[in-house]
């Protein structure tokens, strides 16, 4: 075996014995990059990962490169790593000084004679996409570029799995930065593929004026996605004003959203400024859509087409720079099949739809946002919430969430109450919920009586802990306080394996 075959056997051996090891990503990937220097030759080297969502090369780790405190990065395409990232194929360079693309954003090689350096960056790639670059310089003279590389590759892949890791751990980061930098304004809580799409959109969308539709069942957190556009929008200091289309009665609605003028109609003693006029320079909401009556919804596409309108029975024409942002929980597309709503108006509506999936599609987000919810209204409430039990979770699992997340915000809400250890138990959710649980494990579709049994179980077993609670632990007082005799009482809370002390000193 030739000198150079030997030592590239060493150093492999070498990266695969580190990355068995147990140390963090940053030590690993450090302690590989010494190792190829020593063996290989390597001058300096770089990881870097491709950020999909910043759609960036973030240099992550370096060797042989004096720390800067800038972040270095490359957007796609640019320079040789973006290059590298961009096509998926290896670079070589043999001589840096001869190669203008060559951008040393790291300034390592500022007072170096480059044409004494060459450059070598391949794609770090995982389940056949790109996640990353690995690149080297060494010295010019002597080097056998096309060997280098395909050791190189080989290096790559070896440390593919664990990049991959890392770029969606921070990618993971941002997107948990991303949503407490807007904490107070409300918070799109999501880690579901179709969450990160919505989240995605909203980035997209947030800085443009285009209309935007947003589509889900009720309580999929439209309204909090309206107001994520607004304030993530450079109209975030002018007001959004909202209006529920389906709170007014339809004579009133135009009005409402357009205002009138005096006399317009019986009733109308004086000018009235609509929505669109309050939310100058803002945004307007118009929520629930469906419920717009076709008549309104003429000028409503007249105002997205030409960014004008009257006043209701006035003759003034008035501008409007209005951001508009629309929802609803039809489907519109049946709507507009039933004639209930203009198919010109869906379609000027439909440039930008955003859908909201049901909660019960979202699969791990459902604990994902619980844990949200159990901290946030656990801090509101003045309970601190430490756990929230299996048997709860189970039951949050599994149950297909018709309100969606504003069911499960409020069903936590009444655990938190209902919580008297810290913990959330599976009793201290609503019957409703304890019924899923038992269809579950009588297989699919359940037994009817298990169901009830279930549900009856469940909703004895919250009666009988809140009557502990009032009466703290008083068995004798909880009997008199539900109408029933204490031996009753008695026997179900040994049945259900309620734990009566724990409530004597509870303070209600
Ligand atoms: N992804 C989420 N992260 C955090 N909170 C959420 C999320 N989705 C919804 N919520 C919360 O759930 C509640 C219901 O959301 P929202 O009112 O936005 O739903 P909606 O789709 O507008 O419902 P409706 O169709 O009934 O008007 C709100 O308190 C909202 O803050
Ligand atoms: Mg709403």
């Amino acid at each position: 075996m030739s000198e150079t075959l030997q030592l590239y056997f060493k150093a492999l051996s070498g990266i695969a014995e580190l990355l068995a090891g147990e140390s963090d990503f940053q030590s690993t990937m450090e302690a590989i990059l010494v190792r190829l220097a020593k063996l290989t030759g390597m001058k300096r080297g770089m990881i870097s990962l491709y950020r999909r969502d910043l759609e960036q090369i973030h240099v992550d780790i370096t060797y042989g490169i004096p720390d800067t405190s800038e972040p270095i990065y490359y957007r796609l395409g640019e320079g040789i790593t973006g290059r590298v990232v961009a096509i998926g194929r290896p670079i070589a360079i043999p001589r840096l000084d001869r190669e203008p693309l060559f951008l040393d954003r790291s300034g390592a090689r500022r007072r170096i004679d480059r044409s004494t350096l060459a450059f070598l960056c391949v794609p770090i790639k995982f389940a056949g996409q790109t996640v990353g670059a690995l690149s080297v310089d060494r010295a010019a003279k002597g080097a056998d570029l096309s060997g280098e590389l395909a050791f190189l590759e080989v290096v790559a892949n070896l440390l593919a799995p664990r990049v991959h890791a890392r770029r969606v751990q921070e990618e993971n980061t941002r997107l948990k930065e991303a949503i407490g930098r807007h904490g107070p304004l409300g918070t799109v809580v999501g880690n579901a593929n179709s969450m990160r799409r919505v989240a995605e959109q909203i980035d997209q969308v947030a800085q443009t004026m285009t209309t935007v539709l947003i589509t889900g069942e009720t309580g999929t957190g439209k309204g909090l996605v309206a107001s994520e556009i607004h304030y993530r929008s450079p109209r975030s200091d002018k007001p959004m004003i909202r209006l529920d289309c389906g709170a007014i009665p339809e004579n009133l609605v135009e009005s409402e959203i357009f205002g009138h003028v005096r006399g317009a109609f019986t009733g109308a003693i004086e000018n009235r400024i609509g929505k669109f006029e309050l939310a100058r320079g803002g945004t307007i909401f118009l929520d629930e859509i469906g419920e717009l009556p076709l008549a309104s919804q003429v000028k409503l596409l007249r105002v997205l087409e030409e960014r004008e309108f009257e006043r209701v029975g006035g003759g003034k024409t008035i501008k409007t720079d209005a951001r508009v942002i629309i929802a609803t929980n039809r489907d519109l597309e049946k709507e507009v099949a039933a004639g209930r709503f203009r198919s010109d108006l869906y379609y000027r509506l439909s440039v930008f739809p955003i859908h909201l999936p049901p909660l019960r599609e979202r699969g791990a987000d459902i604990i994902l946002l619980a844990d949200y919810f159990v901290q946030k209204l656990g801090d509101k409430m003045g309970c601190k919430i430490t756990r929230i039990d299996s048997s709860a979770l189970d039951m949050l699992i599994s149950y297909h969430w018709p309100g969606n997340v504003r069911e499960l915000q409020n069903c936590l809400e009444r655990a938190i109450v209902l919580a008297t250890d810290g913990i959330i138990h599976g009793y201290h959710l609503p019957p409703s919920l304890q019924m899923a649980t038992a269809a579950d494990e009588t297989g699919a579709g359940g037994e009817k009586g298990a169901d009830f049994q279930a549900m009856v179980r469940a909703y004895e077993t919250t009666l009988i802990v809140e009557a502990l609670k009032k009466t703290r632990g008083n068995q004798t007082k909880a009997a008199r306080l539900l109408g029933t005799t204490k031996r009753i009482i008695q026997y179900k809370i040994s049945t259900y394996g309620i734990n009566y002390r724990k409530y004597s000193g509870v303070k209600v």
